[in-house]
């Protein structure tokens, strides 16, 4: 097979904030993929930099009694640092802030205008008149329109969960300088986006992108897209726009001009690359992005149609990662479970939550769950319990009672055969990025390989005779097992990979080393691989990032719910079954459906459990906040499920007795109907 050419690039994290164990995800991710890809003998450039501009890192370091390049060198070093120390072996770590990155920003700026890309016009917005400055709606603050909450967004409320403009806000304020921003004018410029319609809805489609994906960004396209706004006002840090002043690109017009910016960069250290060879339209080598599922918009819409108008290449893939939660929920402060890569590192091997992540990835766009107690249960039982063991229980003979030396014969060819064949299989799943199917069938050849310790016990033949041959033969064939089980694992567990070179005396372990055996060769002694995960330590580190003084900034841990497009809420922390039974399911029939008067969500109901003991029928009343889904004509006569022992709530409305069950909000709720035949009253269990 001839060499491929791939250029992967991980998401570029902002700069005002320390790496937590959530970016780690799409970076450990990315890392072993490019690790993979290696091995096989496939050349990879691998880039990232740091996300440096905009208003958010200007007044970070502004508060912080710093310039922004002063921020943003200090940050760069802690991140190159993290990233190092989680193994992610980037060819260059970069910075968004660099002559390579304003020249081609500029350029392709250029480009788009001259194709008549780029739309020019004054806009009104809210303006801070102490600070002097526009104010983007997470700067301002206000009382809500609709119910009144007080320090509520610019954009949505968290008390009644509406949305407005920044415009509508009662009593605002610049959370900035407390001023009461004012309305002012200025001009724009915008990307023409919507020109890029119909390109987009093929490109979405050609197989680039997880299905999952496609469809989200379909009913972006199926909506209509909007010109999109590609400049901010002074003062702003960032490049300036050409030809104009006191305008600068939108943070997110030049980030992605940064992958190709950090690669030209690399390029001139490293004679074999060609900037040209991996960004011409038509070249025949690869570029792949990973990312994190909240910023799909910017990599498969503005992305694409900038570099085609520009001249260069789309990407061939873009890789799309779900959010990490911690023991079923968003990372939390105050659960310490927002935990910083550098925290983490102080109690813990990184190669455990590499293992950990590959042993739940899959190639979709779905969160990820760190339960902590499974987490330590997992690495122990799989890394030291499974794969570590087979080496352990097999090095010790060979090293005391045959100086070293593998045998001549191996046994069970059958299984040699097997862990041999296994691997193009183990490679497909690792090339599709489907790492949890490749990490389970690993598994499985491993508990293989102990099997066939277990039943041979060389421990028992070496009691009688150290010497026995067969000892060596059994011992030899295992540590061939398990040199075969390492160089699946490589990409996941590079640092235990390196260890095991060194104890088995062999050159680093490609991908094809799978295929040959080790026989009367000489191995040095064993050294400990891997120790369990002490859960003290998982504790420790808990703790530890409860107190760890974090920033504003980086609290805002993305949380996978209102801010994703492909939003799932992480499941909740487990529950006793009696806890379950305590809540009183029933199926309902609604006999009655109206509008309140006044309310904007709510819908009243009518609902049936039945006949009762006297034959009378039992109903109740409840508010449900469907309104904006459901039609009274449409829900009258429909069975659904209802809580029936909630503690009936007062309302401004009248008392609602219950609740009915649904999933969604806002206009896209469904609410849940039995199957037919269900009756009425009758319990759900
Ligand atoms: N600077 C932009 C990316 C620009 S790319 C041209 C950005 N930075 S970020 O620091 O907010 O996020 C960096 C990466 O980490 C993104 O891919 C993001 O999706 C990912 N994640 C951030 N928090 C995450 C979790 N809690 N879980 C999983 N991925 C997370 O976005
Ligand atoms: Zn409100």
């Amino acid at each position: 097979m001839s060499q491929r050419k791939i250029l992967v690039t991980n998401a570029l994290p902002f700069a005002n904030g320390p790496i937590h164990l959530g970016h780690l995800l799409g970076y450990i991710q990315a890392d072993i993929w490019v690790r993979f890809q290696r091995m096989l003998g496939n050349k990879v450039a691998y880039v990232c930099a740091d996300d440096t501009h905009g208003t958010a890192i200007m007044l970070s370091a502004e508060k912080a009694n710093v310039t922004p390049e002063e921020l943003i060198a200090r940050v760069n070093q802690e991140h190159a640092r993290d990233f190092a120390d989680f193994h992610v072996d980037f060819d260059i770590y970069y910075t968004t802030h660099s002559d390579e990155n304003r020249e081609l920003a500029s350029m392709i700026y250029g480009r788009l205008k001259d194709a008549d890309k780029i739309a020019q016009r004054s806009i009104s917005q809210l303006y801070d008149p102490e600070k002097e400055m526009f104010l983007s709606d997470r700067f301002i603050k206000g009382e809500c329109p609709k119910c009144g909450a007080a320090d509520q967004y610019g954009d949505n409320c968290e008390s009644c969960s509406s949305t407005y403009a920044a415009t509508d806000l009662k009593n605002p304020y610049s959370t900035i300088s407390g001023a009461r921003p004012v309305k002012k004018d200025s001009t724009h410029f915008f990307f023409k986006l919507p020109e890029f319609t119909d390109m987009l809805k093929e490109w979405t489609r050609s197989g680039v992108l997880a299905p999952q994906v496609a469809n989200k960004l379909s009913e972006w396209l199926d909506s209509g897209l909007q010109e999109w706004d590609i400049s901010r006002d002074a003062p702003y840090f960032g490049f300036e726009i050409p030809g104009e002043t006191g305008k600068y690109f939108y943070v997110w017009l030049d980030a992605p001009i940064g992958y190709m910016a950090s690669f030209k960069k690399l390029c001139e250290t490293r004679d074999d690359l060609e900037f040209g060879d991996y960004w011409n339209k038509e070249s025949d080598t690869q570029l792949y992005h990973f990312i994190g599922k909240d910023i799909i918009n910017f990599h498969a819409l503005f992305w694409p149609a900038m570099l085609e108008t520009a001249g260069f290449k789309k990407p061939d893939l873009i890789s799309v990662n779900g959010f990490l939660t911690v023991n079923g929920q968003k990372m939390s402060k105050s659960r310490g479970t927002f935990i910083m890569a550098e925290t983490y590192l102080n109690y813990l091997n990184p190669e455990y939550l590499r293992y950990y992540f590959a042993a739940k990835l899959g190639n979709t766009p779905e969160d990820l769950d760190m339960n902590l107690e499974d987490f330590a249960q997992r690495v122990n039982s799989d890394v030291v319990g499974k794969v570590v063991n087979i080496a352990s229980r097999c090095a010790g003979f060979i090293n005391k009672n045959f100086d070293g030396h593998l045998g001549s014969t191996l046994e069970v060819p059958e299984l040699i055969i097997e862990f041999q064949k296994a691997g193009s299989e183990i490679s497909a799943l690792f090339e599709n990025r489907e790492f949890s199917k490749a990490i389970r069938l690993i598994m499985t050849l491993a508990d293989k390989a102990n099997q066939y310790i277990a039943e041979q016990q060389p421990w028992v033949l070496a009691k009688e005779n150290p010497q026995d041959e067969r000892v060596q033969a059994i011992c030899s064939t295992g540590l061939n097992l398990f040199c075969i089980l390492i160089v699946y694992l490589k990409p996941v567990l590079p640092v235990i990979a390196e260890k095991v070179e060194a104890f088995l005396q062999v050159d680093p372990l490609s991908w094809n080393d799978s295929q040959s055996l080790l026989t009367e060769h000489e191995i040095a002694r064993f050294e400990p691989l891997m120790t369990r995960i002490e859960v003290s330590k998982i504790e420790e580190m808990v703790d530890a990032s409860k107190e760890s003084l974090v920033t504003e900034e980086q609290t805002e841990a993305k949380t996978s719910s209102a801010s994703s497009p492909l939003g799932k809420d992480p499941i909740s922390e487990e529950i006793e079954f009696p806890d379950f039974a305590k809540v009183d399911l029933r199926i309902v029939k609604i006999l009655h459906a109206e509008h309140v008067d006044g309310a904007d969500k709510l819908l009243k109901l009518t609902l049936s459990l039945g006949l009762d003991d006297s034959g009378e029928e039992l109903t109740r009343s409840v508010f449900s906040g469907i309104k904006a889904a459901y039609t009274p004509e449409k829900l009258i006569g429909m069975n659904t499920v209802m809580v029936a022992n909630l503690k009936p709530r007062q309302m401004k409305f009248g008392l609602s007795e219950g609740m009915i069950l649904a999933s969604g909000e806002g206009n896209k709720v469904f609410l849940l109907e039995p199957h037919d035949g269900a009756e009425p009253g009758t319990r759900v269990t």
